[in-house]
């Protein structure tokens, strides 16, 4: 990493030996990195309040596919949203259940309301979002893929 402030911080030795036991339970090899890892989410957190902030991540839906109109229901939602939608998965499951993952970037309020009407559908039994703030990924710097 080029552009790196040094700080340091003063723990208590209980709370700094919990968290060396977390972050190794975790499989950080650095105490930065996890702690670089805390700021990011905390950022997160913060910036997808605003619905206007820009955000991408996935959808994950699972539903009874012959429940009455529920595929076409979904696939209504989605061509209302494809302006979101970059792309998505179709698993089927087992004899009645499909799994369908929806790569999604737009605001985040956009997103969250997509997320909520696919997930109020009838038949869908679970619709979880997982909403990033792109923002903040764009600030994580040095990060290895
Ligand atoms: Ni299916």
């Amino acid at each position: 990493m080029d552009n790196v402030t040094r700080i340091g911080v003063s723990l208590e030795p209980e709370l700094l030996k919990s968290f060396d036991d977390l972050i190794e339970k975790m499989g950080y090899e650095a105490r930065s990195e996890a702690i670089r890892d805390l700021i990011r989410e905390a950022l997160t957190k913060e910036k997808i309040k605003d619905p206007e902030c820009p955000g991408v991540g996935t959808i994950t839906l699972v539903y009874e596919h012959h429940k009455g109109g529920v595929r076409e229901r979904l696939m209504d939602i989605q061509h209302q949203h494809h302006q979101v939608i970059s792309s998505s998965i179709h698993v089927h499951l087992d004899l009645d259940r499909c799994l369908e993952v929806l790569v999604v970037k737009g605001t985040v309020g956009q997103l969250q309301a997509l997320a909520d009407e696919l997930g109020a559908v009838k038949g869908v039994l679970h619709g979880d979002p997982v909403i990033m703030a792109e923002g903040v990924l764009e600030e994580a710097e040095g990060h290895e893929h």
